[in-house]
């Protein structure tokens, strides 16, 4: 099934779980938006693509479960489930993207019925068009590849990240449905192992060739000459920086000091160009994520922690920046993209 979806019998949000993975594949459904709030915050769905689905599906979630008796009681209990699915996750811009989009076509309804209805159809739009968007852009990207060419990935930017295909792993599905032979090098993305985890998982059931890595080690497989182009994901795409997941600002910088390009695919749903880097809010997430390891204590309980889950990096790293309208060349404005 899609990495999200509606469950048109039960009308619920289903699911993948991703915090089961590689181990469980498991379905579940968030029938209120207090379990889909818990989804996200707790990364079963993540990824900034299928999190623009999570936000719409959960406006159409918010008018299915609501009990009010007028138009107007409805849109405030909207409004309030839209604040409260958008506060979950402050980094990837999609989240309140796919929120905003689907509570704009409610204003347009005279009744609940219709409310329900526009919400519904609008959430769809977005997972279906996330799917088309992908194949679009993994076109784009697939002409960057060269036939024999290893890419080095972060975190995970693949179908389970989006609705479907992906963004930096849909360009090498594209790539190789074009019969070019690419592999891959998936870092493990500490610390919650997206790249282990669902990256190398993912890529393995399509039996696409991938490396699993540290990402200290990084540096060192670049060096070797091991990479010929590293292509990331994005989080939020602002007019100076790219947000992806930590760690992907030291790839970038690495990436440039050994002549490898450095490829950025990402929807056109992941530019912020009103904003610049220092006006964004980097997600920090809990400390017990580095002292643990699942159950194990990898780090004494008192030791001061941070851990911000994204990092910025600066567009003077980024090669080019693949979207579903093309292929795009820092310095570029964001009328040339949203064409
Ligand atoms: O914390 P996560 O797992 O939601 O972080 C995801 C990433 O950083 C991805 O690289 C990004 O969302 C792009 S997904 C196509």
């Amino acid at each position: 099934m899609r990495t999200i979806d509606w469950d048109s019998k039960k009308n619920n949000i289903i699911m993948i779980d991703q915090t089961l993975l590689p181990g469980d594949y498991k379905i579940i459904e968030c029938g209120t938006i207090e379990s889909l709030c818990e989804a996200i915050k707790s990364l079963r769905v993540r990824g900034a693509p299928a999190l623009g689905a999570a936000g719409g599906f959960g406006v159409a979630l918010a008018a299915y479960r609501s009990n009010a008796s007028t138009l107007d009681a409805l849109m405030d209990e909207l409004d309030k489930a839209g604040k409260n699915i958008t506060s979950t996750r402050p980094t990837a811009v999609n989240l309140s993207w796919g929120v905003k989009r689907v509570m704009g076509v409610t204003e347009d309804a005279n009744n609940i019925k219709e409310v329900k209805m526009f919400s519904l159809e609008e959430a769809k739009a977005i997972a279906d068009e996330d799917v088309e968007k992908n194949r679009e852009l993994g076109g784009y990207g697939a002409a960057l590849l060269e036939d024999g060419d290893t890419v080095m990935t972060h975190c995970n930017a693949g179908r389970l990240a989006c609705v479907d295909w992906g963004t930096a792993l849909g360009v090498i599905r594209s790539a190789r449905e074009e019969g070019k032979d690419i592999k891959v090098i998936a870092c493990e993305t500490r610390p919650l192992n997206q790249g282990s985890r669902i990256t190398a998982w993912e890529l393995m059931e399509d039996k696409i060739p991938v490396t699993l890595i540290t990402d200290s080690m990084s540096g060192h497989v670049m060096r070797k000459g091991m990479v010929d182009k590293v292509i990331v994901g994005a989080d939020r795409i602002t007019q100076d920086a790219v947000f992806n997941k930590i760690g992907t600002y030291t790839h970038s910088v690495i990436a440039k000091e050994h002549g490898i390009p450095f490829y950025v695919a990402a929807p056109v749903s992941t530019f912020d160009f009103e904003h610049l880097e220092d006006e964004i809010e980097i997600e920090l997430r809990k400390p017990d994520e580095l002292k643990y390891f699942g159950n194990r204590q990898i780090a004494p309980l008192d030791v001061e922690v941070y851990n911000p889950a994204f990092d910025a990096t600066p567009m003077e790293y980024v090669g080019a920046v693949i979207t579903e309208n093309g292929v795009f060349y820092p310095p570029f404005l964001i009328d040339e993209v949203r064409i």
